[in-house]
């Protein structure tokens, strides 16, 4: 339980950083119910920005750990399945894994909520966690520790149409308004929503990944729909957890991509009615509002061919020069 002093040092940094957020520039975006604050040139929701900033006072990486990074709406909960399913085979079957009662985003904690002060809570025997969080922003021991990170990323285009379903959703669970379709897209292509810049959070990990390609593992979504099993393989050998040549005889990689494939995480009944962050207010959501369709080019549906181009000259004009494409 909290003590005295505890909640002490707790009230007082809750009102230094609410001093400090005070001094930032902030916009009421997206129709969410909270302002967004610009913060080293990213925006954040409040309680982003504070686990952001205890994660790098606080947050000690162990060598072992393994970071999956991502900018929201790009796979993140599909990559927790994938790379916990192949962690822990040895330790659970198809019958026994704890994904099929737990949604992904509670199997692999995020470190900038749930770790950010109480490491404690770790699992160390699954040494997976999760972050939003720019690669400038990651805590000093996640660099000098020497732990791996895999990021993924995703088509711009999909990932705004994914991200404006989410917070629509969201706003309607919270009863405010969500904005018009047209409206997210410029906040959006000025960089403004929880974590953007996108193009900015991309090219962070783009190029520590060319720095560090032992340490940093970069992914896109398209790749992972287009051939899951290969690049399954790949982030098993990444991550030091190698498939054997036995267990690639007995189809183990294709049992895992199979366990954590949208139509099947999709319809268990713990993603179908089950909710996350219970009891932590406007953070609290349903399961099933982390699985929309899963499709590449779902944005053919919403975007038309101007909305496209626009989104589509920003991402040349933002990764020129720097050898990605997306
Ligand atoms: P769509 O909204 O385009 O359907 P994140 O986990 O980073 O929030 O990303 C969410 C996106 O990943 C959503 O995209 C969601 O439907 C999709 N997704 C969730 N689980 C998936 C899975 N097992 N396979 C493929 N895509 C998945």
């Amino acid at each position: 339980m909290e003590s005295h002093l505890e909640k002490q040092n707790g009230d007082v940094l809750q009102k230094s950083f609410k001093e400090m957020i005070s001094t930032l520039p902030k916009k009421s975006c997206w129709g969410l119910p909270e302002d967004q604050y610009q913060y080293q040139s990213f925006w954040f929701s409040p309680p982003f920005l504070q686990g952001a900033l205890s994660a790098q006072q606080q947050f000690q990486a162990q060598p072992t750990d393994i970071i999956l990074c991502s900018f929201p709406r790009t796979g993140t909960a599909w990559l927790k399945s994938l790379t916990f399913a192949t962690i822990t085979r040895t330790s659970y079957n198809d019958s026994t894994t704890p994904l099929l009662s737990k949604m992904p985003h509670d199997v692999v904690p995020y470190m900038e909520f749930d770790h950010a002060q109480i490491s404690i809570n770790r699992h160390l025997g699954i040494p997976l966690l999760a972050t939003h969080l720019p690669y400038s922003f990651l805590p000093r021991s996640i660099i000098d520790s020497g732990c791996k990170l895999i990021y993924i990323c995703r088509d711009p285009k999909d990932t705004f149409v994914s991200l404006y379903h989410f917070i629509a959703r969201h706003c309607k669970s919270q009863n405010t308004q969500p904005i018009q379709l047209d409206e997210a897209l410029e906040l959006f292509y000025e960089g403004i929503s929880s974590y953007g810049p996108y193009w900015d959070h991309v090219l962070g990990y783009w190029k520590a990944s060319l720095e560090r390609p032992d340490k940093l593992m970069f992914l896109k979504y398209e790749d992972l729909v287009e051939d899951t099993v290969l690049y399954l393989k790949k982030t098993a050998e990444f991550m030091g957890y190698p498939f054997s040549s036995e267990e690639q005889q007995q189809g183990v990689p294709e049992n895992i991509v199979k366990m954590c494939s949208f139509d099947n995480l999709s319809g268990l009944e713990v993603n179908k009615t089950g909710r996350h962050r219970e009891g932590k207010g406007n953070m609290e959501t349903e399961n099933n509002i982390f699985f929309r369709k899963g499709k590449v080019g779902d944005w053919k549906n919403y975007l038309t061919t101007e909305m496209a181009q626009r989104l589509d000259q920003r991402t040349l004009q933002q990764l020129s020069s720097s050898g990605l494409s997306l």
